[in-house]
């Protein structure tokens, strides 16, 4: 991890504010990526959120003094649980009715597209001033729904369904329809944080996933988002009350090959995204 790069987007967002500003931050985790020393010397009220119950701890032990509010333990789409449940039903019901497998498959291709993710959390707090992390969240928010609904697809309801591809893959349309959700999941985030109405916001997220193999020139190169890359990201901002005034972008080498995988490493580009509320709003 780039612990400078980081920090110095944390420190740039938190410029000019006070022991009064309430600084929210979401996917807060273990605060592995968060500097929290600087935040314990600036004296801020901070407001942790998570969907993991098992971080509560640290950050006790990080914050002795948070109250209960202050720790929330949430998931910030107030969706996935509602999506799985309905999928458990589209699928058990559709497995007693269908027989034929293309017919599942295109079923289930448009039941996923008529999934909409709602509002999710108001992050909203009054007239106090508001800082709001959102610390490696956003290309992380697919990864728990898409895991559970392909359990549900393939293990749970439907096993050895035809589903699935013989190397253990959901059928491509379904995998786009999928992909398709977690988009949504992103985009819902962004709103989340553009209808929150705080004084600055900074994004951290992965924005593209880099392969490489030894001795060998080729990068593979994926998205990290389903919405897209930087300039997808950063056209959501365009027409919404906030300006971007710090963009920053570095590489960390998370897997170096032959650590975690003989046959490649892997580089994280992750993106800092500064945005500040623009004056007329
Ligand atoms: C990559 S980790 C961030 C690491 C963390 N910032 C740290 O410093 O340790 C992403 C975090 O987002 C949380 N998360 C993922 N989806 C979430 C959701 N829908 N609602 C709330 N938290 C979520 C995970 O539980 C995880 O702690």
């Amino acid at each position: 991890m780039n612990r400078e790069a980081l920090q110095g987007s944390q420190h740039g967002s938190l410029d000019g504010s006070n022991k009064d500003t309430c600084l929210t931050i979401l996917g807060a985790g273990r605060l592995l990526d968060v500097d929290v020393e600087f935040i314990k010397r600036g004296g801020f009220k901070v407001r942790m959120i998570d969907a993991d119950p098992s971080v509560r701890s640290v950050w006790k032990a990080k914050f002795p003094n948070l109250t209960k509010p202050q720790a929330l333990t949430m998931d910030l789409t107030q969706c996935i649980e509602d999506w799985s449940t309905r999928l458990k039903d589209f699928i058990k019901k559709s497995s007693n009715e269908k027989e034929n497998a293309e017919d599942s498959a295109a079923e289930l291709v448009s039941f996923l597209y008529s999934l909409k993710p709602g509002q999710g959390h108001d992050l909203k707090i009054g007239d106090r001033s508001q800082i709001i992390f959102s610390q490696n969240i956003l290309g992380q928010l697919g990864i728990y729904w898409r895991d559970r609904a392909y359990d549900l697809i393939t293990k749970e309801i439907k096993p050895n369904s035809a589903l699935v591809e013989s190397s253990g893959e959901l059928l491509p349309n379904i995998k786009k329809a999928l992909a398709h959700t977690i988009k949504l999941l992103e985009l819902q985030h962004l709103g989340l944080l553009i209808n929150s109405k705080a004084d600055t916001i900074l994004i951290l997220t992965d924005c593209l996933y880099h392969y490489y193999e030894k001795n060998n020139s080729n990068w593979q190169t994926d998205p990290a988002l389903e919405l897209g890359g930087y300039s997808e990201l950063k056209k959501v901002f365009n027409d919404s009350c906030y300006e971007l005034t710090t963009d920053k972008s570095w590489l960390w080498h998370i897997a170096p090959q032959g650590i975690e995988d003989k046959e490649h490493g892997s580089i994280h580009e992750v993106v800092a995204l500064i945005l500040k509320k623009r004056e007329a709003h």
